[in-house]
């Protein structure tokens, strides 16, 4: 069993496309990107884990003239070029109403979450920051899942929030947390990758 467990290790292709050689994209190619592979990535996304499977990321892909209009004035910025050059830029958000879905995805947790928030979790405190924490999880596995399907990735906190909210999120449900621009990053214009941590600066064993 272990060795089957073992033999699922991906190959260097992928890690090669997943880390080793992926990088954050600020420049894209002129070449536009289907929707059907961003709704692959999201469902992809989705199968990563949550806390009792709460699932609260919710995703806008502005992949439309009239949507990247909407955007750009939110935008700092250092950000406007890549921005306005992405054919697709996502807006990641967490849906402070989450608890809506419980009964389908949680249904062994629903209760206890709910009673746990005083049966209210968009005016709980605790609520909203569990969705927060769980949607920020999720982006992360979004930003791998692009990368193994072909995609590169450029995140960017460079935004105002409350513009973006107030512009997509106007009933105040959904709060915005990054920005990703989504395509072909044009290589060339890539800088050395900025070295990381050393394992011993992050890690140790107990
Ligand atoms: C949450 C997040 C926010 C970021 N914000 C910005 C940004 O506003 N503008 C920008 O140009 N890059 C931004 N970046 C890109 C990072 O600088 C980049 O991912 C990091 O330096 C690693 O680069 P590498 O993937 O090429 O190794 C952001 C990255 C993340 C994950």
């Amino acid at each position: 069993v272990i060795a089957e467990k073992l033999a699922r290790t991906v190959n260097d292709d992928a890690l090669r496309s997943i880390f080793l050689e992926a990088r954050s994209a600020h420049a894209f190619l002129d070449h536009s990107v289907d929707r059907t592979l961003l709704l692959r990535i999201a469902e992809l996304a989705a199968l990563g884990p949550t806390s009792s499977n709460t699932l609260p990321m919710r995703i806008v892909f502005v992949d439309t003239k009239e949507g990247k209009q909407r955007l750009l004035p939110a935008v700092s910025p250092g950000n406007v070029e890549q921005t306005t050059q992405a054919p697709v830029t996502a807006i990641f958000a967490a849906d402070m109403h989450f608890h809506e879905h419980f009964a389908r995805i949680a249904p062994e947790n629903s209760a206890r979450l709910l009673q746990r928030w005083d049966g209210d979790p968009p005016n709980s405190e605790a609520a909203r920051q569990f969705s927060w924490d769980q949607a920020l999880l999720q982006i992360g596995y979004f930003t791998l899942a692009a990368r193994a399907l072909g995609l590169d990735c450029g995140p960017m906190g460079g935004f105002q929030r409350g513009a973006v909210d107030a512009e997509f999120f106007p009933d105040g449900r959904r709060r915005s947390q990054f920005l990703m621009n989504l395509g072909f990053g044009d290589d060339r214009v890539l800088k050395p990758r900025a070295p990381r941590l050393e394992l011993t600066d992050f890690t140790s064993f107990a």
